[in-house]
């Protein structure tokens, strides 16, 4: 069931939309959105095309990813992880919702102003209804599992309150943290991924892990595309990702120091549970490099340390 990661069109866009009569193209993201815009004048319905394609041809059955599964055979470590996943991602919800909402709101702003900004924020709120979707898989094969595994079970009042939605934000600010969540979650399922043994939940954790990155794949495209424009600043980029690797900083999840605490959301990397003994998903490093690399694709300036990142973040905002 587990379909090949989707290219990620750097180059050029022009490639990226789908030619009427070449039928036979892989779809892909559109990396290169503000140009494809501005010169290459792709419109939205072109744009929303090629959105459908890449999400058909990723689709996958929650029933049958979940039904391969070999209950019998999950160890303790299995069963924390699953249980896990499923919390966290309950929070993805009201996440695309949101989305949605500003992406519109945001449009409609820029209309008249800045036409190019108002279709790439048109393409970002349509493009949530996919992510929606594709999250609705995760949440309910791992809720579902837990179900099935007999785990704690999660109330009403819990899943009422993970459905929470974060308070509204600077539109590049929202994007960044996004494509940095989802770096996490991708980092996160693949180390669960490799520590599973059945090969069922192994699959599952695997094709979740793969739709995580082709989600950061798509925020990093969006938030570049608002850089590019000239009309969103980097130093909004720089300062959510100085958030996530400061010291003590949101990358570390659960396991900081101080956890605030949030009457507005559940921020879902705060509520992973870690257990004495029992493998936990960290691979900070790796969390890290993938950090600076979208940092280097949304603003187009390199660095390779947290310190970096916030150094930079202090010049520009004395800009
Ligand atoms: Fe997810
Ligand atoms: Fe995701």
């Amino acid at each position: 069931m587990t379909t090949a990661p989707p290219r990620v069109a750097r180059d050029s866009s022009e490639e990226a939309i789908l030619d009427p009569t070449a039928s036979g193209r892989r779809p892909v993201i559109v990396a290169d959105l503000y140009p494809a815009i501005t010169r290459e004048k792709r419109t939205l319905v072109e744009l929303t095309w090629e959105q459908q394609r890449l999400h058909e041809s990723r689709r996958w059955s929650a029933m049958e990813l979940v039904g391969a599964v070999d209950l019998q055979r999950l160890s303790e470590l299995d069963r924390h992880l699953v249980w896990n996943a499923g919390r966290a991602e309950l929070t993805t919800k009201p996440g695309a919702d949101r989305l949605e909402r500003l992406a519109d709101a945001e449009c409609r702003k820029w209309q008249g102003r800045n036409d190019a900004v108002a279709s790439i924020l048109q393409a970002c709120g349509t493009w949530s209804r996919y992510w929606n979707e594709e999250e609705a898989h995760h949440e309910t094969s791992f809720n579902r599992l837990s179900q099935l595994l007999e785990l704690e079970p999660i109330s009403d009042a819990t899943f009422i309150e993970y459905r929470k939605v974060f308070p509204d934000d600077d539109m590049l600010r929202t994007l960044t943290l996004l494509s940095i969540s989802e770096i996490v979650a991708a980092v996160n399922y693949g180390n669960c991924a490799r520590v599973i043994q059945e090969p069922g939940l192994k699959a599952l954790f695997k094709q979740v892990g793969a739709d995580e990155i082709q989600h950061m794949n798509y925020f990093i495209a969006f938030a570049k595309a608002l850089v590019d424009s000239g009309e969103y600043k980097a130093k909004e980029a720089f300062a959510v990702a100085h958030l996530f690797l400061r010291e003590g900083g949101e990358v570390h999840g659960s396991k900081r120091e101080h956890v605030e605490t949030r009457g507005t959301h559940v921020n879902w990397w705060d509520q992973v549970e870690y257990r004495e003994g029992l493998y936990s998903p960290d691979a900070l490093e790796k969390k890290e490099a993938l950090i600076f690399n979208a940092l280097k694709r949304i603003t187009g300036m390199a660095v390779s340390s947290a310190r970096q990142v916030e150094d930079t973040w202090m010049e520009l905002v004395g800009c």
